[in-house]
C-alpha cells in the first residue's frame, strides 16, 4: 500500500540518556505535536533525528528497533553535524532571519556545508524507504534543500513541503548568502505551503526576485514541472485537547495546583524557550501592570512555563539570564509571603499538566515577536469546557489571523499589553463565553485532519495537473510522427507568432530581431515550394517587414490589421475603425507618466502600453489599475484590451489573428499539413480557426486548446529544423 513518509529534523519523540539509560519522551514544539497523533495511520512512516549523539553501534541499533515499533526512522547526526547543521545553520542563520531578528544571524559557509551534508543525508534515509506512489512530505525550515535533493534522484515521486515558521519578507531573506540555493532547494517539491497568505506571498515575491520566477495563481513554473504555492492554516487535534481537559486525571492535577496556588486569578504562558516568543516584552508588561493597576496585586500570577529548548546556542543562553533576572525582580518588588506574582517553571510539563493550566487560568497570554502559527494559544482555546477565560495573542503570530476574538496586541507596545491585561481580567463571563464559542466552533472545523486532508488534496491535485500538461508534451515520439506527416504532404501552411514562440523575450523590444539561426531555419522552410509560412505577430507592419521581409514568407502584423503576401506590399484586411485613439491615447500617456521605467507603442491600429522595464511589483500594480480602468471602457468603444507579456495593448475589436489566418485557410483549402504555433492567449484566436487536421502547438504552460505544447522558442525552432532537414533528406531521397 502506498505510504506517506513524513520527514522532519525532529521526531515526534526525543531520547535522552539519563544514568545511562535511554529515556523516550514526546518532543515539545508545534511540528511534533501537531502531526504526532496523525502520523501513525497505514504503513506511514516519519523520518527524522532523535535528537542525542549516539557513538555506538549496538545503541543505534537498539534506537531503530525500539523506534521502528512505531513507525519511526532515525537518521543519527554526528556531533560536529548537530553542531553545524543544528545549532548552527538552521538555529543560528535561518531561524533568527526568519523570525527578523536577522541581527542574530550568523553567516558562515562552513555551517552552510554541514547543512547541505546533513540534508543529503536525510535524502540518502528517503530513498532507501521509499516506493512507487508514496508521498514524501517534508517539513521545516532545516530541511529547505531536500526536496531538490530527492527530485533528482526520483523525478517522478510526489512531493509537499510545509514551513512551519514564517517566511520573512523578500527585504530581509535576501540577506541569506545562500538564498539561491535555499529557493532552489525548495522549489523540488511540487506543494510547498505556508501557514498564512503573507508567508506565501513573501516567498513568492522572493522567488520572483531572486531565481526570476513569476507565478501565476500560485503556480510556478520550474524547469517545465508546475509547483504550487498555498497557504495551509495548521489546525489543533481539537477533540484531543478538549477531551484531555475534560479527563479524571487533568481534574485531579487542577484541584491539586488550585490547593497550592490559591483563589488568585491566573494569567497562563506556555513556550519554549526562545527569543522569538516575546517573553522579556511581556515580563515588562506583566511589571507595569501593577504599577498601573496596583488594585491587582495580590489577586492576579502568571504561571509561565519555559520548555528548555536549544539551550547550547549563544542567545538562548543569554535569553534565560535575562529571563531569570526578570522573573526575580518581579518577585522581589511585588511578592508577598502568601503570594508570588510569577509562577516560573524552565521545564516540559505531560499533556494532563498542560490542560490543567489551560483550564485554570482566567488569561492566556501568547506574546511572540514573530511566530509561524502558535498552537498555544489554539490548544487554550480548545481546553476551555466552561467557556470562560480570555486569549490575548500577538498580531504577530500567524494564529491571531484566524482567532479574531481573541485581545490583538502588538508585543512590542508594552503599555497595548498592560491594557489588554486589565481589559481581560474585567471582561463579563458573558463576554467572554461569546469569543471563546466563536473560536472554538473554528477550531474545531479547521482541526488537524482537516488540514492534512486539504494539503494531500492540493498535492494531488497539482500532480495530476503536471500530469495532464505532460501528456501534452511535444515529444521524441510526436515530433517523429510529424515529420512523417510533413514529408508525405504535397501543401504545407505553416503559421507562427513571433515573440515568446520564435524568438525570445527581451527587455527593449525592438532588440528583439531575428537571429541567425532563425534566418536560416525560415529560409531553408520557405525555399521549399510546397511550404507557405506565415508568421502572425502583433508588431507593426514596418519592424516585421524590416526583419523578415526579405525572405519568401507572408506575414500578418498588429494582430490581423495588416496582411502581406511574400514579395508584395502589406494590405489592410478591411477599413478599421481607428478614431478611439484620440482618446485613448492621453490615458495612456497619463500611466506612462506615472509609472518610470514605461513606455507607449503606437501601431497603426492599436496602442501598447509596455512595463517590462518597470520595478518588479509596481508595473504588474500599474498593469491591473489599467486593464480594469480600460476594460470599463472598452465595450462602448469596440475595443479589445489585451494583457500580455508585460504589456497591456488597447486595439479594435473588429481584428484578430484568427480573423487574418482565416484568409489563407480560404486560399490554401487543399493543404494537407497544416501547423500553428504561439505563446500567449491572442494565438488562441488562430489555433480556434485551425481545421479538424491541423497540428496547433502552444509554446509555455498557459492554458490553452492547442494540441500539443512545448516550452520554449528553442524546441520550436528546434522542430522546424527538424522539419527543414526531413525536406531536404526527402528531396534526396527522390533525386537518388
Ligand atoms: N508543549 C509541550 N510540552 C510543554 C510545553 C509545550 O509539549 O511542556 C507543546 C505545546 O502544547 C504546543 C507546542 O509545544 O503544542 C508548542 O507549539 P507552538 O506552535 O506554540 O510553538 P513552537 O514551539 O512550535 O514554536
Ligand atoms: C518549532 C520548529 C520545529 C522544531 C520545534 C522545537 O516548532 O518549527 O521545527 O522542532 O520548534 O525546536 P527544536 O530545535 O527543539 O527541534
Amino acid at each position: 500500500m502506498a505510504k506517506t513518509i513524513i520527514v522532519s529534523n525532529r521526531l515526534p519523540v526525543k531520547i535522552q540518556k539519563v544514568n545511562n539509560e535511554l529515556v523516550y519522551q514526546p518532543s515539545e514544539g508545534g511540528l511534533a505535536t501537531g502531526l504526532g497523533s496523525i502520523y501513525k495511520e497505514g504503513d506511514n512512516v516519519w523520518i527524522g533525528w532523535p535528537g542525542l549523539y549516539v557513538d555506538n553501534k549496538s545503541t543505534k541499533e537498539k534506537i531503530n528497533d525500539e523506534l521502528k515499533k512505531n513507525n519511526m526512522r532515525p537518521v543519527f547526526l554526528t556531533e560536529e553535524e548537530i553542531r553545524d547543521y543544528y545549532e548552527g545553520f538552521s538555529n543560528e542563520t535561518l531561524w533568527p532571519t526568519f523570525h527578523y531578528f536577522n541581527n542574530y544571524a550568523i553567516h558562515e559557509q562552513s555551517l552552510w556545508e554541514a547543512y547541505v551534508t546533513v540534508n543529503q543525508k536525510f535524502c540518502k534515509e528517503i530513498i532507501r524507504i521509499a516506493e512507487p506512489g508514496d508521498t514524501i512530505w517534508i517539513h521545516d525550515y532545516q530541511l529547505l534543500i531536500l526536496p531538490q535533493l530527492v527530485r533528482y534522484k526520483l523525478p517522478e515521486s510526489s512531493i509537499g513541503f510545509f514551513l512551519h515558521i514564517p517566511f520573512p519578507s523578500y527585504e530581509v531573506f535576501r540577506l541569506l548568502p545562500w538564498r539561491k540555493e535555499l529557493l532552489n532547494g525548495l522549489l523540488g517539491a511540487d506543494l510547498i505551503g505556508f501557514h498564512t497568505y503573507d508567508d506565501m506571498r513573501h516567498f513568492l515575491s522572493s522567488v520572483n526576485r531572486i531565481v526570476s520566477l513569476s507565478h501565476t495563481n500560485g503556480q510556478v513554473e520550474v524547469e517545465n514541472r508546475r509547483v504550487l504555492v498555498d497557504a495551509f492554516p495548521m489546525g489543533i487535534d481539537y477533540e484531543k485537547y478538549h477531551e484531555t481537559a475534560g479527563s479524571a486525571e487533568t481534574i485531579k492535577k487542577e484541584v491539586r495546583y488550585r490547593t497550592s496556588i490559591g483563589e488568585t486569578k491566573l494569567i497562563v504562558s506556555i513556550d519554549r524557550l526562545d527569543y522569538s516568543k516575546g517573553i522579556p516584552n511581556r515580563l515588562l508588561a506583566f511589571e507595569e501592570f501593577f504599577k498601573k493597576y496596583p488594585n491587582w496585586k495580590g489577586k492576579v500570577s502568571l504561571l509561565m512555563v519555559l520548555v528548555p529548548s536549544r539551550d547550547k546556542v549563544e542567545r538562548y543562553k543569554e535569553l534565560k539570564e535575562e529571563i531569570d533576572e526578570l522573573v526575580g525582580r518581579i518577585n522581589g518588588q511585588f511578592g508577598r509571603l502568601n503570594w508570588t506574582p510569577v509562577h516560573y517553571f524552565y521545564r516540559s510539563f505531560p499533556l494532563n499538566s498542560l490542560s490543567a493550566f489551560y483550564r485554570m487560568a482566567d488569561v492566556g497570554l501568547v506574546t511572540p515577536m514573530r511566530d509561524g502559527m502558535n498552537l498555544v494559544a489554539k490548544e487554550y482555546i480548545a481546553s476551555k469546557l466552561d467557556k470562560t477565560g480570555v486569549l490575548v495573542l500577538s498580531e504577530m503570530a500567524g494564529a491571531s489571523k484566524e482567532l479574531l476574538d481573541s485581545i490583538l496586541i502588538n508585543p512590542n507596545d508594552v503599555d497595548q499589553m498592560v491594557e489588554a491585561l486589565n481589559t481581560a481580567l474585567t471582561m463579563p463571563k458573558a463576554e467572554q463565553k461569546r469569543r471563546i464559542e466563536t473560536m472554538q466552533s473554528s477550531l474545531r472545523k479547521y482541526n488537524i485532519h482537516h488540514w492534512v486532508k486539504v494539503f494531500m488534496d492540493r498535492l494531488h491535485y497539482i500532480k495530476e495537473r503536471q500530469m495532464l500538461l505532460s501528456t501534452q508534451l511535444l515529444d521524441a515520439e510526436i515530433t517523429e510522427e510529424i515529420s512523417e506527416r510533413y514529408a508525405s504532404a504535397k501543401r504545407r501552411l505553416i503559421f507562427a507568432d513571433y515573440d515568446g514562440t520564435l524568438s525570445p523575450y527581451t527587455d527593449d523590444p525592438t532588440a528583439a530581431g531575428p537571429d541567425k539561426e532563425l534566418l536560416q531555419v525560415l529560409k531553408t522552410l520557405s525555399q521549399d515550394e510546397k511550404n507557405k509560412i506565415i508568421i502572425i505577430s502583433s508588431r507593426d507592419r514596418n519592424t516585421l517587414k524590416c526583419w523578415l521581409g526579405h525572405l519568401n514568407i507572408d506575414m500578418v502584423a498588429e494582430h490581423g490589421v495588416w496582411l502581406k503576401e511574400a514579395g508584395e506590399d502589406f494590405q489592410l484586411i478591411d477599413k478599421v475603425e481607428n478614431r478611439w485613439k484620440y482618446e485613448i491615447r492621453p490615458i495612456l500617456e497619463d500611466y506612462v507618466g506615472r509609472t518610470p521605467g514605461s513606455f507607449l507603442e503606437e501601431k497603426d491600429y492599436s496602442l501598447v502600453w509596455h512595463y517590462r522595464r518597470v520595478e518588479t511589483g509596481l508595473g504588474e500594480l500599474r498593469m491591473r489599475e489599467l486593464t480594469s480602468h480600460m476594460k470599463y471602457l472598452a465595450p462602448n468603444m469596440n475595443l479589445q484590451v489585451l494583457d500580455g507579456e508585460c504589456i497591456v495593448e488597447v486595439k479594435s475589436l473588429e481584428v484578430n489573428k484568427g480573423k487574418a489566418a482565416g484568409r489563407w485557410l480560404e486560399k490554401y483549402g487543399d493543404a494537407d499539413f497544416i501547423m500553428s504555433f504561439g505563446d500567449d492567449w491572442t494565438d488562441e484566436d488562430t489555433f480556434r480557426v485551425m481545421p479538424e487536421h491541423a497540428l496547433t502547438i502552444k509554446v509555455g504552460s498557459a492554458p490553452s486548446i492547442a494540441e500539443y505544447r512545448t516550452h520554449s522558442y528553442k524546441e520550436v525552432r528546434k522542430l522546424l529544423r527538424t522539419l527543414s532537414q526531413t525536406n531536404r533528406l526527402v528531396n534526396n531521397h527522390h533525386k537518388e
